[in-house]
């Protein structure tokens, strides 16, 4: 494998304007055209928190040729009502010509000193499975999946809904001066979740301005009774999954639910497509309405994730944990749980009166704690699997009785979803 300072024939560097066109094409090439297209939307349709400096390229100096480049995508996620800052790695790609010679590897060490700059506390990534786990990633968050039905079994999924005589709903596009007054509907339908990534009118701007032909165009719908905004939902057409994909839908009675569905039927339809993939959390209404009429389940894959800052990371969602203790038998607790993480630094979760102070513990101690690896204690805290499935999977997953209570009260199983900020 190669190191930065073994080769100088390949530099890794952060990208200038110049690079764009070169940038659009390299992507365009080692993924798919549509790839090339988002490229530029990135960088140039106003995305918030994206700038040229947040894309590497690995360059080939003897031919001035791009051979390798991946990005971060800057963004906040909402953890039980605190905000935490993200980044996210993306567009990784090598020329197939460069593949297995560490030029992944190089831009990775990299994006970690970019993401350290930028103050993230959690770094993720979709992506090839197997692949990320090498770089420390672990799968803790739900991502896409969701319900897959015909548009024959649509009717079925308005047979229990009592029509409202009088009130009449109507949908169309969302222009730009709609997007503060959808954001609170957004809040709403993801308020159930433990993790959410967070949504700006300026993002949401800049996600339905990508031309039609990037990777992740999405349309946005708004749906009204009278002049009254009552949700709204996001298709996108999907030639690779052969389905009109509903994206998001927020609705808050059941003939906007309806409305919504139906407009999306229609849409499929409109397209040529035979059925409707709804790419929703499971705890969207429309999701068990499909499931009711004979959908059929996609399991959802999942983000991976990396804590970059334990400490800072648990000190500051804090108030989240200490909301569940409080609410709990544990409320104004005092005692502590000590995290041994087998490939990282000890924790030390010391709760005063019901206030929570994480620190790092030089000593590992044999005091009563847990014994985890990085990833089992990231699926824990992220409420992706309870301490009760890690125990049942993982042998070398442990908890000492006298805490264990107060563990699952801290670290239940909850639901998240995020969604993509681009
Ligand atoms: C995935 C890809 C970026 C790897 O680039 P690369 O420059 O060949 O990677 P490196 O040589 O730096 O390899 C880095 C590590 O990843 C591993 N790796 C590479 N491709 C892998 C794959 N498909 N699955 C699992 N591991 C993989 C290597 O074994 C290596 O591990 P090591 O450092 O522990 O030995 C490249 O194959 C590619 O462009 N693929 C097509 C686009 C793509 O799928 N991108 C990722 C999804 S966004």
């Amino acid at each position: 494998m190669l190191s930065p300072t073994a080769n100088p024939q390949f530099e890794v560097r952060t990208a200038t304007e110049e690079d764009l066109d070169a940038l659009v094409a390299f992507n365009g090439r080692v993924f798919r055209p549509s790839a090339g297209v988002w490229t530029r939307s990135l960088l140039t349709g106003g995305r918030p928190g994206t700038s040229i400096r947040h894309f590497l390229v690995l360059e080939d100096r003897a031919t001035a040729q791009i051979v390798a480049s991946l990005c971060m995508l800057l963004q906040e996620w909402n953890f039980g009502g605190v905000s935490i800052p993200v980044s996210q790695m993306e567009l990784v790609g090598t020329d197939p010509n460069f593949r297995g010679r560490g030029f992944m590897r190089m831009q990775a060490m990299r994006l970690a000193q970019m993401e350290r700059a930028e103050r993230c506390l959690l770094s993720c990534v979709q992506g090839v499975p197997g692949l990320y786990q090498k770089f420390g990633y672990e799968y803790a968050i739900p991502l896409k999946g969701g319900t897959r039905i015909s548009l024959e079994k649509v009717a079925g999924c308005g047979s229990s809904r009592i029509p409202q005589p009088g009130r009449v709903l109507s949908f169309r596009r969302a222009v730009a001066a709609d997007y503060p007054a959808l954001v609170p509907f957004y809040t709403e339908a993801t308020r159930s979740m433990f993790v959410s990534s967070s949504r700006t009118a300026a993002l949401w701007a800049y996600q339905d301005g990508q031309p039609d032909d990037s990777e992740h165009a999405i349309e946005t719908y708004v749906l009204e009774e009278g002049a009254q905004i009552v949700g709204y939902f996001r298709l996108r057409q999907s030639s690779k999954l052969n389905a009109m994909v509903l994206r998001e839908a927020q609705a808050q009675t059941w003939d906007g639910w309806w409305a919504a569905l139906k407009a999306a039927f229609e849409a499929a339809a409109a397209s040529g497509f035979n059925s409707l993939l709804l790419q929703l959390p499971r705890t969207n209404p429309l999701h068990q309405t499909a499931q009711y009429a004979g959908g059929d389940e996609i399991p959802p894959f999942a983000w991976q994730v990396k804590v970059l800052d334990w400490v800072e990371f648990l000190n500051r969602i804090a108030p989240a944990l200490e909301a569940r203790m409080a609410a709990s038998l544990f409320a104004n607790w005092t005692g502590s749980i000590v995290v041994r993480l087998r490939d990282a630094t000890t924790l030390h979760l010391g709760f005063d009166q019901g206030k929570l102070k994480v620190r790092a513990d030089g000593q590992a101690g044999a005091s009563d704690g847990v014994d985890a690896t990085v990833g089992m204690f990231t699926q824990l805290a992220f409420g992706y699997r309870s301490s009760e499935d890690l125990l049942r999977w993982h042998p070398d997953f442990r908890v000492a009785r006298s805490i264990h209570f107060a563990l699952d009260t801290l670290f239940p199983k909850l639901p998240s979803y995020v969604y993509e900020t681009y």
